[in-house]
């Protein structure tokens, strides 16, 4: 397929859309983009002072390659400058073309089904009751050797979902034509068979070339 084929996957932290969006790109064969790791990047820089915008237009692939973006500091951080609109206004343009790429992408973020990729030929919205997600990411942390509570973590992704749906740029939400995989009941095979069935179903119906 030579034709780009985009599949946009939002959602709050936590629910999935990370671990479904690799496996879906696996299955196809698509590039990959976790959008997250761009805020990181960004909050990161401003954690060391730099200004959040001028961070934003001037990022590297090496800024982006960081082992300490995974945190739950770099994670508050990435979600206060998602907030400035001369930030997500820096990142658009990469974003879009990385979905433009021949052979198909899929780009998982908070507005990519919304403002980055509104043409995107799949939307799926992932999402989950905040306790499972505060159970999966404490889960991951505390293997990953940080000492963090379960009260905390929850606490961070309830502030966090606060944030980023009730800001004035691009909010976290569905697009009026996503469709919601609700994974707070569900296993990494199940949720990914339910996003690869509505896959599929749009792959029949978009011509390929
Ligand atoms: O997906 P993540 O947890 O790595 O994202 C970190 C923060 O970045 C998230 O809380 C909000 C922001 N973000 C965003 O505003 N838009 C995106 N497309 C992706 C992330």
């Amino acid at each position: 397929m030579s034709e780009s084929f985009t599949i946009a996957v939002d959602g709050p932290a936590a629910a999935g859309k990370g671990t479904i969006s690799k496996a879906v790109a696996a299955h196809y064969g698509f590039g990959h983009l976790d959008t997250g790791l761009l805020y990181r990047a960004v909050g990161a820089k401003m954690m060391e002072g730099t200004a959040a915008a001028e961070a934003a237009r001037n990022l590297t692939p090496e800024d982006l390659a960081r082992d300490d973006l995974r945190g739950p500091e770099v994670a508050q951080a990435a979600s206060k400058v998602a907030v400035i609109a001369e930030v997500r206004a820096a990142l658009v343009d990469f974003q879009r073309a990385f979905a433009r790429r021949a052979g198909g992408a899929v780009l998982d973020g908070r507005d990519i089904g919304t403002v980055i990729c509104p043409y995107a030929q799949v939307k799926l919205f992932v999402t989950a009751s905040a306790e499972v997600r505060a159970r999966r990411r404490f889960l991951e942390l505390t293997s990953a050797g940080k000492v963090v509570s379960l009260e905390d973590v929850l606490a961070d992704v309830k502030a966090r979902d606060e944030r980023d749906m009730n800001r004035a740029e691009a909010p976290l939400k569905p697009a009026a034509d996503a469709v919601l995989i609700d994974t707070s009941e569900l296993s990494i095979d199940e949720a990914l068979a339910a996003a690869l069935t509505v896959i599929e179903a749009r792959r029949q119906a978009v011509p390929q070339s």
